[in-house]
């Protein structure tokens, strides 16, 4: 599916971004546990997050499409064997946080995904489980199919050898499963803590902070519930940049997830000079939820690494578009966690920031980007990356020439509305 962004006018409008990916995944998997029926509610409706609600149903959960979202009739301590193997697509979340699931569960499954997935680590996620008591087996000791049987569930301390907020919470859903004792996680950095919060906010007794989590048994039945998941910031910052980057531009972007370990692509544009307007609307549910004025800007180059980076991580591509943009050099710093995502991100990044026509070097953990303060119209390739094919597509709108992506259809996995929205803001996409 071949799309072309032109140049276009000032963008304005409101918007509401689809439903935060890493929350739906973890709201469905956690309502497969629970007593009752929960409903999610604006929900992702992405392949990505389809894909678990069509595992936890072949796992013996109760799964309903409703409007904007799942009902749910959990199956507590009752999930069984599914008889065919799991397929999670494209999605790592999806593939981590079942593989936790199963283990915890004393359940026995197959998972793969697609050629993107099966090249994707998981020994990540074997090492900890083994400790946990399950039985892991890996293609090649790293990769998809990986075959779970989990055992009873251990109590172990175990420090994370990268900060991942997948093998995280594939660690904690496994823990479900504890009958004494306590789990321990150490993270060598922050990284997202939605499952921490929902857990949380269910019943589970769980203490996190300065890089430390610890979950105790008993873990408690939890009751159906209600959750109104909030719009994906990592999807809203396709528009805070498209904004940023159009003259005169004005949108307001409704109703979106502002917990801190997700907003490090706004602080980063901050820090790059864009004008935007944040503001908490509620905080009553497991996450803050808030709205955003972006108003264009010009921007200029900065350094993005550590816990700035972990908190900006997927936006990584769309950030390139915004460096090449900008006057001056952007570095991206400490970024190996990069080149293991649904595409090589560093080289994918760069290739996009390259087309676009800035001056991009590449190593080993790095991107340095040195903007023109302008975008040139370019064709660029998706390599089947939802992130790459949205970033470049931003990057249309604001460029003296169009761009041209080779395939989007990678976008639906995790925003199937993304297209329509943009052009409903003002873009010119055929
Ligand atoms: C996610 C965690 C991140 C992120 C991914 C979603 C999650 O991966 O890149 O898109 O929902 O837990 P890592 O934590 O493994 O880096």
């Amino acid at each position: 599916m071949q799309v072309v962004s032109r140049p276009c006018g000032p963008l304005r409008g409101t918007v509401r971004p689809v439903g935060d990916k890493s929350l739906t995944h973890r709201g469905l998997i956690v309502a497969s546990l629970a007593r009752g029926t929960s409903a999610i509610t604006g929900a992702n409706p992405g392949e990505d997050c389809s894909g678990t609600a069509a595992a936890l149903s072949k796992l013996g959960a109760r799964v309903r499409p409703i409007p904007d979202g799942w009902e749910i009739e959990g199956a507590p301590g009752g999930l069984r064997d599914p008889e065919e193997v799991l397929d999670l697509g494209n999605s790592g979340t999806a593939i981590r946080l079942l593989a936790g699931l199963v283990a915890g569960q004393s359940r026995y499954a197959v998972l793969t995904g697609d050629a993107s997935l099966r090249r994707r680590p998981m020994r990540r996620i074997a090492e900890p489980l083994e400790r946990m008591g399950a039985r892991v087996l890996l293609r090649d000791e790293d990769y998809p199919p990986i075959a779970v049987r989990g055992g009873d569930v251990r109590p172990v301390r175990y420090r994370l050898p990268v900060a991942s907020a997948q093998v995280k919470s594939c660690c904690l859903l496994a823990a479900l499963g504890l009958r004494d004792g306590e789990i321990v996680l150490e993270e060598p950095g922050p990284s997202r803590d939605h499952s921490e919060r929902l857990l949380g906010w269910l019943g589970a007794a769980i203490e996190w902070g300065h890089g430390r989590i610890v979950l105790r048994a008993p873990i408690p039945t939890f009751s159906g519930f209600a959750w109104a998941i909030p719009a994906d910031i990592s999807a809203a910052c396709f528009y805070l940049v498209a904004a940023t980057l159009v003259p005169g531009s004005d949108v307001i972007v409704k109703n979106v997830l502002l917990n801190p370990t997700r907003t490090g692509s706004c602080d980063a544009l901050r820090a790059m000079g864009a004008d935007l307007e944040i503001r908490e609307d509620d905080a009553s549910g497991p996450e803050p939820v808030g709205t955003i004025r972006v108003r264009s800007a010009h921007l200029h180059g900065i350094a993005i690494g550590g816990d700035l980076l972990t908190r900006a991580l997927d936006e990584a591509p769309i950030l390139a578009v915004a460096a090449a943009a900008a006057e001056g050099v952007t570095e991206i710093l400490g970024a190996a966690e990069l080149r293991v995502k649904e595409s090589d991100r560093i080289e994918s990044s760069a290739a996009l920031a390259r087309a676009l026509g800035a001056e991009v070097e590449t190593g080993p953990d790095r991107i340095s980007i040195r903007g023109r303060g302008f975008l040139g119209g370019c064709a660029v390739r998706s390599r089947g990356d939802h992130r790459i094919a949205m970033s470049a597509l931003v990057a249309g709108c604001a460029a003296r020439g169009p761009v041209t992506v080779d395939d989007a259809s990678a976008i639906a996995t995790s925003d199937p509305e993304f297209l329509a929205s943009l052009a409903r803001l003002g873009a010119d996409l055929s």
